[in-house]
């Protein structure tokens, strides 16, 4: 049978650019992103809208029909009162970190921001989260990086990256000059690699803050993730926090038993926010059944079938701990920027979903104004936390429920 030619499009190119890859394969290359979008097709939440009547869609927004739905075209007087509602969060009050709206882009798939300027109006975003940053530059993981998954993929990119002194010369002069808060995302081996990453960020103009990325390996410990360890967990917190005035984000990993010993301990050493989560560990295998499929064998899954785990994970820490949380997996629309705020979340990072729709973060921004315009809202402050527990202590705070 004759090969079929391989067309790479320009959202082939996008993908190769935010995943780190020089070039976007020609050959065997898998997933095609065509295929990555019929995985994360907004899911139709009719069923359960906020009023419980069916939902419309008016042009952009999916509308949760409280009162009548905005026209595509909102009307001046519309607009005015659009422009009213103050979406701003503060994600780290003592430190100055406060985002224009909740809809933040995630790490690792939204490059350095720079890449996606001609198609996404970057300046409407609440903050951007550039992609995983260490001490020196990192060649990343043997190719294939990325697969396609049901309802998401797996990516094992292995944070490929120029190393911080390259961010700083290249990128900084460029996010400077933005108004977009850019929050560069910090990974390391050791304590020292992220304090010596943190040292040479601050201070630096267009750097925001910083997100500490703890699923790494700890040297230090024999390859123990940082994430999975309270006690680990709480020292390369504590330590960076010592070493810089930046607003410090955490990000969670879902890979544990109990998330919510390692949040406290996050929030006690000092984190101003925490960000949850990081991507599910994977593997897929390969066609011929002879080998695991990713390169570096296992890969990090993300995009909707995830979810549902991140939703667990933001609803359990919004119980513990007091700082914001931000919510990140699987968003895809409106509906589930909603879910992240009703569990807790004060923002949301979209991810996956952005190489399949690179615009969606901004619609979402537009979105969720246009909800709190027909909730009669002046912020979106009241829909956060409405799904947690009413009664302090109630069952969920306790410890793991679900039993299989
Ligand atoms: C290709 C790819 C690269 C990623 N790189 C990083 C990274 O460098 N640092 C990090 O903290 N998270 C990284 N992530 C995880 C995302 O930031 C996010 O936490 C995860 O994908 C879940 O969100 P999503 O389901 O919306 O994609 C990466 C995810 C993907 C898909």
């Amino acid at each position: 049978m004759k090969a079929r030619k391989k067309v790479v499009t320009a959202a082939d190119v996008r993908l190769a650019k935010a995943t780190g890859q020089s070039k976007p394969a020609k050959a065997k290359r898998t997933p095609t992103v065509r295929t990555i979008k019929s995985a994360i097709v907004p899911v139709d939440r009719s069923a359960r809208s906020f009023s419980g009547r069916p939902r419309v869609e008016t042009g952009s927004a999916a509308v949760a029909d409280l009162g009548a739905p905005l026209a595509a075209r909102p009307t001046l007087v519309e607009r005015e009162a659009l422009d009213r509602i103050d979406l701003s969060i503060e994600l780290a009050p003592q430190r100055g970190l406060r985002l224009p709206n909740p809809i933040m882009v995630a790490s690792g798939t939204f490059g350095y921001g720079v890449e996606y300027g001609e198609v996404v109006d970057v300046q409407r975003l609440g903050a951007i989260c550039c992609k995983g940053t260490t001490l020196r530059p990192r060649a990343g993981n043997p190719p294939p990086r990325v697969t396609e998954t049901p309802g998401g993929m797996l990516n094992s990119i292995g944070l490929q990256n120029p190393g911080v002194d390259a961010v700083i010369e290249k990128y900084g002069p460029v996010w400077q000059g933005w108004k977009v808060p850019v929050i560069v995302n910090v990974a390391g081996e050791s304590i020292e690699d992220y304090v010596e990453v943190a040292r040479r960020l601050d201070g630096v103009p267009g750097v925001a803050g910083i997100e500490l990325n703890i699923s790494c390996p700890n040297v230090g410990k024999g390859g123990l993730q940082f994430a999975i360890d309270r006690d680990a967990a709480r020292a390369v917190t504590a330590a960076v926090r010592r070493a810089t005035d930046l607003p410090l984000l955490v990000k969670l990993s879902p890979n544990v038993a109990d998330v919510r010993p390692i949040a406290k301990a996050i929030e006690e050493a000092g984190a101003d926010a925490i960000t949850a989560i990081n991507t599910l560990s994977g593997l897929a295998v390969s066609a011929d059944r002879t080998r695991a499929f990713l390169g570096n064998t296992y890969g990090g899954l993300s995009g909707p079938a995830i979810k549902p785990v991140a939703l667990r994970i933001v609803y359990e820490v919004a119980q513990v701990v007091s700082i914001p949380i931000v919510g990140i997996g699987g968003v895809t629309s409106l509906a589930d920027v909603l879910d992240f705020m009703a569990c807790g979340a004060v923002a949301v990072q979209v991810g996956t979903a952005i190489f399949a729709d690179p615009e969606l973060p901004v619609r979402l921004g537009d979105e969720l104004r246009a909800e709190c315009l027909r909730r009669g809202l002046s912020s979106c402050a009241p829909l956060v936390g409405t799904a947690l527990p009413k009664r302090t202590g109630a069952p969920s705070a306790k410890g793991a429920e679900y039993r299989p």
